[in-house]
């Protein structure tokens, strides 16, 4: 295709403010699906995704207007998939910035539409939702030009549920988007944006063509990983899969080259010819790195192989986690493993039960710590609270701190600033946006991992957003801190915590276990401990003969469907000892209250 007649765009868009919804109208405005084929919603494939209507893994959609093709693609909208979306990113020339008419601008959307900037992007702001009767179209225009800073002038107010502005914002894109740059001649130069593993075509992986031509029976060079391959298919999907002879500069399309994993196809590599390869790869490539870890163990040890088996299938589309096997003294044998943040978390989580139906126990979230030990013992990186060095052989531990940026109506800001405070926060910047704070806080991403984001929601009434980028590490007095019940560890609880907060976390803790753990034929002591020294106590009293089982408290989280199903099985039970701990016990204990 002529490289005047492409135009490659994303839509930038907060969750919920309807980027789906709009992807599903341009599509079947152009015709790439008749109505019977558009089922509810394309773009997000996987169930989880239409579930949680969350948007995990880009995908492109060729479309055909008024003899241009145009490339849409999909972002994820979590922070915990920034690096994702920074590629998709750079494969596009310009966005479509979505904004509710009723919600207005939001933390998300602001850290989307900065990136977008840097990659040069021409925005193209659209106003959705303006059917709704709370629409503020003009009030929303003024945010987006007071708070991002971009004319909003000529923004297209749409309403992609009753299909309003659509005509418009595809002519929007034609006109207003510059058209890529890249040189047909140039050796062979194209971004790998994204792969994933797809059981008829093996891997498929979505490339940008940069310079030269991508085709089939071509041998390329992922020039990152070093590796050669075969390229087999070539081709774009219109939502459909539709082989092409070629991709040209420009162009946005897919291959397969009988890759076996995903973990062999990085997002960000650089593909080239392998007979003329280019000098230099293209700017931005990263390794991306686990930034919370946790163990999961099979409830029933009988399912070891099988978590074995589903936690590799996983990972052939997912080569952002990461495992390794892990024994533990109380819960036998599992797998460390590590994600990108907490949602990817419960999303692999979620998916080794739902689709794989197994029964799990997840351990405490954790971050990775770096620890110097003393004496020139060395250095090393700590991703499991069981495996902490004895703290007189240790000269400084280090955690990851983040930068976060919260957005939330004046209402709720002093109970986000406690939030921040009681989490170690350090208040960086606070400034105030049409009835709106804007916060800035450094916080310990150990802070972080287990509810912030949960409280977060729940203190604002779901109005505040957060987005967060690492900082590096700092220094800190952190600690192990261990759960005995009944005189025994249970290491899955050991967490390791900051000495300010070791008390409230350990008090909050046995509080909770103490409710959990029902009542046995004897007493039943419960501590938090630091080394030797008890920090926190409670006593579950010994059972009489007339006391029902314990109903366990509703924990009304994103947790709470988990954690029906799992009741409605068997009861499930740990022993400890003597002590039975139900599953249930586990991940409600870690969830502060
Ligand atoms: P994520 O995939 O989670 O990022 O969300 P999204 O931005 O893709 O939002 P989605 O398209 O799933 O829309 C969120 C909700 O808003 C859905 O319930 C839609 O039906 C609704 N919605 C989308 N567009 C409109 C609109 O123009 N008007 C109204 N009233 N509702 C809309």
């Amino acid at each position: 295709t002529e490289l005047s007649k492409i135009r490659n765009f994303s839509i930038i868009a907060h969750i919920d403010h309807g980027k789906s919804t709009l992807a599903d109208r341009l599509i079947q405005r152009t015709g790439g699906l008749s109505d019977r084929e558009m089922s509810a919603q394309v773009l997000d494939n996987m169930d989880i995704e239409k579930e949680r209507g969350i948007t995990i893994k880009a995908q492109t959609v060729r479309l055909e207007w008024k003899g241009h093709i145009l490339n849409l693609m999909d972002t994820p909208g979590h922070v915990d998939f920034a690096y994702e979306v920074s590629r998709s990113l750079a494969a596009c020339e310009g966005a479509l910035l979505v904004v509710d008419a009723a919600q207005g601008v939001e933390a998300q959307t602001l850290a989307n539409v900065y990136q977008s900037i840097e990659h040069d992007h021409e925005i193209i702001p659209v106003i959705n939702k303006i059917d709704l009767p709370s629409a503020e179209p003009e009030k929303v225009k003024n945010e987006i030009e007071e708070i991002i800073g971009i004319d909003a002038s000529n923004a297209v107010l749409a309403s992609a549920k009753s299909g309003i502005g659509i005509e418009e914002i595809l002519d929007a894109v034609v006109e207003r988007i510059p058209a890529p740059k890249g040189d047909a001649d140039a050796p062979l130069k194209a971004m790998l944006v994204d792969s994933w593993y797809d059981p008829y075509l093996g891997v498929v992986i979505l490339v940008r063509v940069i310079d030269g031509t991508i085709k089939k029976g071509q041998q390329i060079k992922f020039m990152a990983a070093g590796t050669t391959h075969l390229v087999d298919r070539v081709g774009a999907f219109t939502p459909k899969i539709e082989q092409l002879p070629d991709l040209g500069p420009g162009e946005i399309g897919f291959i397969t080259a009988q890759i076996k994993e995903v973990a062999q196809a990085r997002v960000g590599d650089t593909l080239t010819d392998a007979k003329r390869p280019a000098l230099e790869p293209l700017p931005g490539f990263k390794e991306v790195q686990s930034v919370v870890f946790c163990g999961l163990f099979p409830v029933d040890a009988n399912d070891f192989e099988k978590l074995r088996e589903s936690i590799s299938k996983l990972r052939l589309n997912d080569a952002s986690f990461s495992f390794e096997m892990e024994t533990s003294a109380a819960l036998g044998f599992g797998f460390r493993c590590g994600f990108l943040g907490l949602l990817h978390l419960e999303i692999i989580q979620e998916r080794l039960m739902r689709e794989y139906d197994l029964d799990l126990i997840t351990t405490a979230p954790s971050v990775v710590y770096q620890i110097e030990l003393t004496h020139g013992g060395g250095h090393i990186e700590l991703h499991n609270p069981a495996d902490m060095p004895d703290p007189n052989k240790i000269e400084s531990i280090a955690e990851p701190w983040i930068q976060a940026v919260i957005y939330v109506p004046d209402e709720y800001l002093g109970s986000v600033l406690k939030l921040c405070q009681d989490r170690r926060g350090i208040q960086k910047n606070l400034t105030y946006v049409g009835g709106r704070a804007q916060a800035t806080y450094e916080l310990p991403l150990n802070e972080v991992v287990f509810d912030f984001y949960d409280r977060l929601k729940s203190l604002s009434k779901g109005y505040a957003s957060f987005d967060y980028e690492q900082i590096g590490y700092r220094e800190g007095d952190l600690v192990k801190m261990g759960i005995l019940v009944n005189e025994e560890p249970v290491d899955a609880l050991s967490m390791i915590v900051h000495r300010s907060t070791a008390e409230v976390r350990g008090r909050g803790m046995v509080e909770r276990l103490k409710e959990l753990i029902p009542r046995h034929l004897f007493k039943i002591p419960i501590q938090a401990a630091i080394g030797g020294k008890v920090i926190a106590r409670e006593t579950i009293s010994a059972m009489r003969k007339d006391v029902t089982a314990k109903c366990y408290g509703g924990d009304a989280t994103r947790k709470r469907k988990l954690l029906e199903k799992q009741k409605k099985g068997k009861a499930k039970m740990r022993e400890y000892g003597s002590v039975s701990i139900p599953q249930e016990a586990f991940i409600a204990a870690l969830r502060m209250g």
